[in-house]
């Protein structure tokens, strides 16, 4: 009986990552496109204190149209990306 129970929390764990990797990705696919191409950051490989960095200075840039949240999430999709 506890088996299923630890089988199951995995399973929602392992969807829930899924769900915020996809979030990350939808935002960076919408804000991050419209001053440079998605190459332009597909090419680079940072790891996610890397990626914290690079899309707080796009903040800057982007005039309040990326949050510290989407931020955050974006940063986490790329760097977990292979
Ligand atoms: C408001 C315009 C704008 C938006 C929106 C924007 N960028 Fe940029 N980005 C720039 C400019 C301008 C540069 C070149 C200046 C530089 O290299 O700092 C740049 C450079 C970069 C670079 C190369 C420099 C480096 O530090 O590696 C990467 C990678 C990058 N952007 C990723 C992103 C990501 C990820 C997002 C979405 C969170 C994003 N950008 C959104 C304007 C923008």
């Amino acid at each position: 009986m506890k088996k299923i129970v630890v089988v199951l929390m995995a399973i929602v764990m392992a969807l829930a990552a899924c769900t915020s990797m996809q979030e990350g990705k939808e935002l960076f696919e919408k804000k991050c496109v419209k001053c440079h191409a998605l190459e332009k950051s597909l090419s680079a490989t940072k790891d996610l204190a890397g990626w914290e960095k690079t899309t707080k200075a796009m903040i800057r840039y982007s005039d309040g149209r990326i949050t510290e949240k989407d931020a955050k999430k974006i940063a986490k999709y790329l760097a977990g990306r292979k």
